[in-house]
């Protein structure tokens, strides 16, 4: 079984990118704690794009192979109706995918209180810095 980790802009700078927001650590730090976290029967796929279009067509192949996603969009999650859109298509095949946040976006700026997202992810977890995705990846190894 494979699950799907899709992080979107500019999460490819995390360590250095604010870090008193996001943490110092990077990418293939996530990578390690997931895997480690996963067990022998999952594999953990991260990926990140700074393209809407990469990521809608990597939503497009979890509707295809039936892969659970765990789904940070990023800035993408207050305005990219397209990256909705595609993340319904997920949840409505059946699919589960869970929205995650690093910070807690509603105790920042008012722009990033709105998650387009939300209401067709299965569930959201912020604000837990790397746990977010830890907590999305134990929900979803519990799934049947
Ligand atoms: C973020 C929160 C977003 O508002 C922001 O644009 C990001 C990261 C987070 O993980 O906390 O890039 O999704």
């Amino acid at each position: 079984r494979t699950i799907l980790v899709l992080n979107g802009p500019n999460l490819g700078r995390l360590g250095s990118r604010e870090p008193d927001v996001y943490g110092s650590a990077n990418l293939d730090d996530l990578r390690v704690m997931l895997a480690a976290e996963a067990g022998d029967d999952v594999t953990i796929d991260l990926r990140q794009s700074d393209d809407e279009a990469e990521l809608i067509h990597w939503l497009y192949e979890a509707v295809d192979t039936q892969s659970p996603v765990i789904l940070n969009p990023a800035a993408f999650t207050h305005y990219s109706y397209a990256l909705r859109d595609a993340a319904s298509l997920v949840t409505k095949a059946g699919v589960p995918l869970v929205e995650v946040h690093i910070s807690n976006p509603h105790a920042r700026e008012t722009f990033r209180h709105t998650s387009v997202v939300s209401a067709v992810a299965t569930g959201v977890i912020a604000g837990f810095g790397f746990d977010s995705y830890r907590l999305a990846l134990n929900f979803l190894t519990h799934q049947p």
